[in-house]
């Protein structure tokens, strides 16, 4: 293993070279314009896979590819599970970026570019690790099963039958993703909770053609208006969510739960100075760290209708529309939440317009194990990359395939994150700080050392 650690050092710059290369794909999984783009970017990743001798190959879906690759040594006793996905969100408002998102560069040592932290970046980590293992010819201790997939950022809807089909393929005794983030700079985390999600889309739909409000206004209902009313309704004073039946299944967060949370270090006003946000707002009788990591919220994530150009129209518009986004915490079930989320707003929204809700699916929230065979090896692995025990915390971030992995599967997943909160995943400037990538390389380099029996 000692050869294999020398290589992560003399080999710094060269992985940062092939992290480079991969963040030119642009991955995009949204958006059917970049399909090809997705396409090279998962032969890519299957050729980096090949280049260490393993062999891969990838499976098609009915959306982007899935790419697998296998390390197999008969001596060794343990097989791990490494999940990761290659696509990537789409990159707009491109305006506020200050360099071309897929154009990665380097500046106070962090490299920029869309995927970075989540999740090339983050993937490429276990790769590396294995490299160091094969091109030292220092023996891997365990055999590794390599699913990296191109549709987790559009709710991974393709890869559980590819799991449920390749149930026998993916035997393994447990599953590692690095898909998150750490606690903070200098403290690893091992996180052991993931919210779920429901999303829907609320369509109003009013006269059969925008009307001019001066001869209409004030007479029919109006679906701009109407809209606002219905989401407004969304939520309490306090911000509790007021659809009927939405806490029925929420597992109340235990004492001594609440008491870890708040005897991590915490400081709202970094946490609010790294959003640039004025204030903070969430469910009355929750702290911060509650309310994101284990209370469910129901967001509105954009709203549409009518007239928005320049100067006014005078219009009742014909239409209005939102889309909403439910995260969900054990042991709510997205798709019974979104039909109380349905329920409700057709039992608020008024009569005098049409309501459509779209049902848009979602993923079931999780709570993996913090004591499985992993975890503890994930704690020695941490200990030696970073001199000190890693915090267990949850996260409020959604990974669909943690709950399919159990169901179908039957292991537990270590979820180990190299991220920071303030790496911009998702928004402009996406980075991810070169030495959380070399320190993630050492540590996956030692988790497998570890996990061996
Ligand atoms: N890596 C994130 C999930 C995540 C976010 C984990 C924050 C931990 C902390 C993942 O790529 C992601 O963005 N997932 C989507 C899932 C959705 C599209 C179904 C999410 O959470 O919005
Ligand atoms: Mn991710
Ligand atoms: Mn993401």
């Amino acid at each position: 293993m000692d050869k294999a650690l020398q290589y992560i050092e003399k080999n710094r710059e060269n992985f940062v070279e092939v992290l480079k290369k991969l963040l030119q794909f642009p991955s995009v999984s949204a958006d059917s314009k970049y399909k090809e783009d997705v396409a090279r970017c998962a032969d890519h990743v299957q050729k980096r896979f090949e280049s260490l001798g393993l062999k891969a190959r990838q499976y098609p879906t009915k959306g982007h590819p899935i790419v697998y690759a296998e390390y197999r040594r008969p001596e060794n006793k343990r097989t791990l599970l490494v999940y990761g996905h290659y696509d990537v969100q789409p990159v707009d408002p491109l305006n506020l970026w200050n360099k071309p998102p897929f154009e990665p560069h380097i500046e106070n040592g962090h490299i920029y570019a869309r995927g970075a932290t989540d999740d090339k970046g983050q993937f490429l980590i276990h790769l590396l690790a294995t490299e160091s293992y094969l091109k030292t010819d220092t023996p891997l201790p365990v055999n590794l099963k390599f699913v990296i997939e191109g549709e987790e950022e559009i709710a991974s809807n393709n890869l559980d039958d590819f799991i449920h089909e390749q149930r026998d393929l993916l035997t393994a005794d447990g599953a590692i993703i690095s898909d998150g983030s750490m606690y903070a700079p200098e403290v690893p985390a091992i996180t052991y909770g993931l919210r779920g999600i429901a999303a829907a889309e609320i369509k109003l739909i009013g006269p059969n053609r925008d009307l001019h409000s001066g001869s209409f206004g004030g007479s029919i209902c109006n679906p701009v208006t109407e809209l606002a009313r219905l989401i407004a309704r969304f939520h309490g004073d306090d911000y509790h969510v007021q659809i009927d039946g939405f806490y029925d299944d929420v597992r109340a967060l235990e004492s001594w739960e609440r008491e870890a949370f708040a005897n991590l270090p915490h400081s709202e006003e970094e946490y609010l100075a790294t959003t640039g946000s004025a204030g903070l707002a969430g469910e009355a009788g929750y702290t911060t760290l509650e309310r994101i990591w284990a209370r469910p919220t129901c967001e509105i994530n954009g709203i549409y209708g009518g007239y928005s150009g320049e100067g006014s129209k005078t219009i009742i518009p014909s239409w209005a529309g939102a889309k909403v986004t439910m995260r969900l915490v054990p042991d709510q079930n997205p798709d019974d939440i979104l039909d109380k989320f349905e329920s409700y707003v057709k039992k608020v929204a008024p009569k005098g317009i049409k309501v459509e809700v779209n049902k848009l699916g979602g993923a079931k929230p999780a709570i993996v194990s913090r004591d499985s065979f992993l975890v503890k090896a994930a704690i020695r692995a941490l200990q030696k990359a970073y001199g000190s025990e890693p915090v267990f915390m949850r996260e409020g971030g959604s990974i669909p395939i943690v709950n399919v992995f159990k169901e179908e599967l039957g292991i537990d997943t270590l979820l180990l994150g190299f991220g920071q909160h303030d790496d911009n995943a998702h928004s402009p400037n996406e980075k991810f700080a070169l030495s959380d990538f070399h320190r993630g390389i050492i540590t996956a380099v030692h988790l497998f050392s570890e996990t061996q029996e």
